[in-house]
């Protein structure tokens, strides 16, 4: 017996190996004109394998302090061999991660992926995509430049205007009352331990039932035709992995990420300081309300409808009374719609403003 099948024999007389290969043997993914679509779930894990890679190999020379942040990253990116790639490709990355995201939801969404058995796979996907959105905002500050540093009081200061616990939060977020050094630190805490051992969980959640479940078909899909996971499927996927991967060198190699100068707290902001590109909805959102709404703050309007929408969106498996029946649901169909058309015009606007 040759050392693998001795290994897998010894194995097997502990965990039930054999039965986990046969079922992954027997994994398929349903062949249809939609079946596209299932690449981006397998594209969003890939792209968070590449940020724990990259975040890791940056963990060692990164200081997260006022007085030092700034440097090591400078140092990262002009003396560490091949650190101002694994920088790059992180910071990349991680906005095509949430790009993905993007798509993945929603097109989970308009095939109804959501469905019964599968609306735990929905609640605990968005709340990796709240985890990810998290990601963006704490690791922006961690270069410590002047554009991450008022971005970041820009963005605290919003949690302020959220009824009855804004004070609270933007304490809580800043580690006091202003952006400093505490907020670095505190950050950097979530970034690096808090939000990793959350996804660790939820993500793991949120495979293990797609592994129970397996994938959904769309409504109207009769043909019971399957392609086998392994290797079929797999080879599908890598093509998506093999193509952002050649985007993310080309991007880092051309576009290196910029580091910029470092924040001086007691300098005045720079005009139009603006959110990464995938806040910039609810940026645009918020400034389209007027100061005051009859007698409410219009701020605390808009945070509030921001906490609506969101639990409108997670409830959405549930909402959806159609979730039992192989019936179509116009429309949630149509609110899906409307909402990608107001988060791209609303991202364009805050682009060209
Ligand atoms: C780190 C983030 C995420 C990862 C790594 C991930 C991974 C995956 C994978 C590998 C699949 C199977 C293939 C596919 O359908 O694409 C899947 C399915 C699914 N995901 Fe995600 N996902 C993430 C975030 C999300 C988000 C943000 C949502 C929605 C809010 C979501 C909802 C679902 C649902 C409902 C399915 C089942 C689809 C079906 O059976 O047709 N996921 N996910």
């Amino acid at each position: 017996m040759g050392i693998f099948e001795s290994t897998e024999a010894w194995l097997n007389e502990r965990v039930p190996l054999q039965s986990w290969k046969d079922f992954f043997k027997k994994k398929g993914v349903p062949l249809h004109k939609h079946s596209v679509w299932y690449v981006f779930g397998g594209a969003a894990l890939f792209l968070f394998a590449i940020q724990v890679v990259t975040g890791i190999l940056l963990l060692l020379y990164y200081r997260p302090s006022s007085d030092a942040a700034f440097e090591s990253v400078k140092f990262i990116m002009t003396q560490v061999k091949f650190g101002w790639l694994i920088r790059s490709i992180h910071s990349w990355s991680a906005n095509l991660f949430i790009l993905v995201l993007f798509i993945h939801m929603f097109s989970v969404y308009f095939l109804k992926g959501y469905r019964k058995p599968r609306e735990l796979t929905w609640v605990t996907g968005l709340l990796m995509f709240f985890i990810a959105l998290g990601f963006g905002f704490t690791g922006y500050l961690l270069p410590w430049n002047t554009l991450a540093y008022f971005a970041t009081k820009v963005g605290t200061e919003i949690t302020a205007v959220v009824p009855f616990v804004g004070d609270f939060l933007l304490k809580f977020l800043r580690g006091g009352e202003d952006v400093t050094g505490a907020t670095l630190t505190r950050l950097f805490g979530f970034h690096v331990a808090v939000l990793p051992a959350l996804s660790t969980l939820i993500l793991g959640i949120h495979l293990a039932l797609i592994q129970i479940q397996g994938m959904s078909k769309p409504i109207g899909v009769k043909s019971d035709k399957e392609m086998p996971f392994f290797p079929n499927f797999l080879y599908r996927d890598m093509i998506g992995w093999l193509a952002m991967l050649g985007l993310l060198a080309v991007l880092a190699a051309f576009f290196p990420w910029e580091l910029g100068t470092k924040a001086d707290p007691f300098a005045p902001a720079p005009a139009g300081i603006k959110p990464e590109w995938y806040f910039l909805f609810m940026f645009e959102t918020l400034k389209l309300f007027p100061s005051k709404v009859l007698i409410f703050d219009g701020e605390s309007l808009a945070v509030m409808l921001f906490g609506v929408v969101g639990v409108f969106w997670l409830l959405v498996p549930f909402l959806d009374k159609k979730a039992n029946r192989e019936e179509k649901s116009p429309v949630f169909t149509l609110i899906g719609v409307a909402g990608i058309i107001a988060i791209v015009i609303l991202t364009i606007i805050g682009y060209v403003s």
